[in-house]
């Protein structure tokens, strides 16, 4: 049996960051949507004792590791180990998502191979504890749509949201690391150069402006606590930020631990507008337009011997 499962990359409409646990993560509160873009996991069986085998093609495959290290290899050997069963398989990664974006597209890779593996194998088990095992995105991936998230994000919730938003994703070459912003945040912290907020909470301005489905309230409400450490270690996205505003974006930020940027646009329309000029600038290695919200993982092929 061969099986395609497809995963989207998240956006934070709000990214609210607390402060630094003993176990090496930060408490935070954030308000997820899925993207129209997204990652595809193909898997199917190898002869037994052959392992584990992973392939990575598409737009972003440069410099994605086909390891152990990839959390698709990671997610696929967790099923197989609570299925009972030996893990022998061919796994091929279409990226579609940006890398080391602040998009959580190797999250989407794991939420995929969940999936997947689990359809193959036919584990009927949870996915949940193993999406939190994986990372602290993968189990909004798995859900997508508009959801809050606490703890350290792996906990969400459905939020009710009406409308869809067109958005210019402009993606920078060089990857940040997500717990180099982090770090940066505190740092930035202890330095008394930005606060932590008075109270970990989900703004009501910003749940009131996705009941709405206007995409000028959403934009009024708009926060990244991530976003003044990723600018701090890349100076250059400050520069993305501005020209979308001045292209008529309702609103711009950096896309969680970045270094991707994300304009809201007022229709499709405009945001191939703003993402054209953007291209004519040379600030940004690739820009896409991508609609929210989104579904979750789901499977979207199955092919059988
Ligand atoms: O969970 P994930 O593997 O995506 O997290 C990567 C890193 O980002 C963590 O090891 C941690 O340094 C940082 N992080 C954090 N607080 C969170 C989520 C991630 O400090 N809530």
């Amino acid at each position: 049996m061969k099986v395609t499962a497809a995963a989207p990359a998240k956006i934070n409409l709000q990214l609210s960051v607390g402060a630094l646990r003993a176990d090496g993560y930060h408490d935070l509160v954030t308000v997820y949507q899925a993207l129209d873009l997204r990652d595809e996991v193909t898997i199917f069986e190898r002869a037994e004792g052959m392992g584990v085998q992973c392939g990575i093609s598409g737009d972003f495959s440069s410099g994605v590791p086909g390891d152990e290290s990839n959390l698709a290899v990671k997610a696929v050997k967790l099923v197989a180990e609570l299925a009972g069963v030996s893990c022998d398989l061919n796994i091929q990664i279409t990226k579609r998502i940006p890398v080391a974006a602040g998009l959580a597209g190797g999250s989407a890779d794991a939420a995929a191979a969940l999936v997947a593996a689990a359809e193959l194998y036919g584990y009927g088990g949870d996915l949940q504890p193993l999406a939190e095992q994986l990372g602290s995105d993968v189990a909004f991936s798995l859900l997508g749509g508009t959801a809050l998230g606490t703890s350290r994000g792996e906990v969400v919730v459905p939020v009710l949201a009406r409308g869809n938003y067109c958005w210019v994703i402009i993606s920078s070459s060089n990857g940040l690391s997500t717990p180099r912003v982090y770090q940066k945040l505190d740092q930035l912290r202890d330095e008394g150069a930005v606060r932590e907020p008075l109270q970990l909470a989900p703004k009501n301005e910003l749940l009131q402006a996705l009941v709405s489905g206007s995409a000028t309230q959403i934009a009024a409400h708009l926060s990244n606590d991530l976003q003044p450490a990723a600018l701090a270690l890349v100076p250059k996205l400050q520069r993305i930020l501005d020209v979308t505003v001045e292209d008529g974006a309702l609103a711009s930020l950096v896309a969680g631990s970045g270094p991707t940027c994300i304009a809201l646009a007022k229709d499709h329309e405009h945001a191939l507008d703003i993402a054209a000029r953007i291209s004519g600038q040379n600030l940004a290695d690739r820009v896409l337009v991508a609609t929210s919200p989104a579904v979750g993982t789901e499977i979207t092929v199955i092919e059988k011997n």
